[in-house]
């Protein structure tokens, strides 16, 4: 698959080998063009006014709606709310509901893969409330331990994972953490942040109360994400942000609230993000998400098995994993190897990903994550290799 042509930035930067994609994503020229030609053309405030171009931003805004709620298989409009990114989403679950909600004789299951946006939002409700805050643990390739399950329990209030880990790539058995959530009655709530875009994801099937994500690892731009959540549970969220658009009538001393999902998207909203996350989903589709999805698994074991061949080298994690792989070149920092790999014209990430408890508790503070999407190939995967046999050069000869 050689869609790098659908990717201006590589016209740009025609020796770019691009390896950061779950960082954030490159843009392609479909949302590009969309987000310009909407404001050469159809740029107006949405929700607000009676003229034309406002009445065309709130049906782009509103289309965009249901692309999501099509795309992750919701059931209705409702249920998507728009926020900034996956962490804007996480904190409006932890501040727009668990606070709300979370007793001092309350405990929240956390995996020790999340992401610290997936984190500090109920680490720190935890210490307010005096609830309990806990961790399912992993074995060394990130797999949750069987035994972890039984921090579950009926004083469980909110249990959250994600779907694919960004530090180490795992893939998550989703339906046993799930499964015993439900023994409970426990809220669930699942980061798909890697894994919209790249897999199929399907709130039902998934068994999720709550889903978040990010637009722009998966083509969107900057500047939109998305909260799932089921609508009954919406339904009684506080408001997150109060102001604009978000009210029904407002008087000097008490206001009452719009309906979802206006009530917990204040303000005026993202459309260039919408319309571009809109397009990102028509690209995505467009393509065929299970052969994106073959493709990237593709290059994913390439890489894995290419890299785990190579004695100078030390892979994480085994072969059940998302688009992404995480190594280390022994005894050289993970910023040397990326400064190096960089002047080779290879973008890859280097450090602690966001996951500074998993990093711990897996005895490796920093490593090197190479990330993968449509479009790359076996030969992007060859460069990399081939520039950290420059960073070898560099510091064992
Ligand atoms: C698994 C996961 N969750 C959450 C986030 C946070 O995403 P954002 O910074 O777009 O809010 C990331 C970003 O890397 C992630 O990988």
């Amino acid at each position: 698959m050689l869609y790098k042509k659908d990717f201006e930035i590589f016209n740009n930067h025609p020796d770019l080998i691009y390896l950061d994609n779950a960082a954030t994503s490159q843009k392609p020229n479909q949302v590009i063009d969309a987000i310009s030609d909407y404001y050469k053309s159809g740029n107006g405030s949405p929700h607000r006014g009676a003229h034309h171009l406002s009445v065309v931003s709130t049906q782009i805004y509103n289309e965009g709606r249901r692309a999501v709620r099509d795309f992750i298989h919701a059931s209705r409009d409702e249920e998507i709310i728009f926020t900034r990114n996956a962490t804007e989403a996480l904190n409006l679950i932890a501040y727009a509901y668990v606070k709300d909600h979370l007793k001092e004789d309350h405990n929240i299951v956390l995996s020790i893969t999340n992401h610290h946006s997936n984190i500090i939002p109920f680490q720190r409700l935890c210490h307010q409330v005096g609830a309990e805050l806990r961790y399912l643990y992993c074995d060394e390739n990130g797999h949750i331990l069987e035994d972890q399950y039984e921090k579950i329990d009926e004083n469980t209030f909110l249990v959250s994972i994600p779907m694919i880990s960004n530090g180490i790539g795992v893939k998550h058995d989703v339906k046993s953490v799930f499964d015993r959530a439900d023994m409970f009655g426990v809220l669930k709530l699942l980061d798909a942040a890697q894994a919209v875009g790249h897999e199929h994801v399907d709130v039902k099937e998934l068994n999720a109360d709550l889903l978040v994500f990010s637009g722009h690892k998966m083509f969107a731009p900057q500047g939109i994400g998305v909260l799932y959540g089921k609508f009954d549970l919406l339904n009684k969220f506080q408001p997150f942000l109060s102001g604009g658009d978000m009210i029904e009538y407002v008087e000097e001393q008490t206001t009452t609230y719009a309906d979802l999902p206006e009530r917990l998207e204040a303000g005026t909203q993202n459309v260039e993000g919408v319309l571009g996350l809109k397009k990102a989903i028509d690209y995505i589709n467009d393509l065929g998400l299970d052969r994106i999805n073959k493709h990237e698994a593709l290059i994913t074991s390439y890489a894995y098995e290419t890299l785990k061949a190579l004695d100078y080298i030390e892979v994480y994690g085994d072969d059940k994993r998302g688009s992404l792989v995480t190594f280390n070149v022994k005894e050289v920092h993970p910023h040397d190897v990326a400064s190096i790999l960089d002047s080779h014209h290879v973008a890859i990430r280097a450090g602690h990903h966001c996951c500074q408890p998993l990093m711990k508790y897996l005895n490796h503070p920093s490593t090197c994550r190479a990330s993968f999407s449509l479009f790359n190939t076996k030969e992007d995967v060859d460069k990399l290799v081939m520039a950290l046999e420059a960073v070898k050069e560099v510091f064992y000869e």
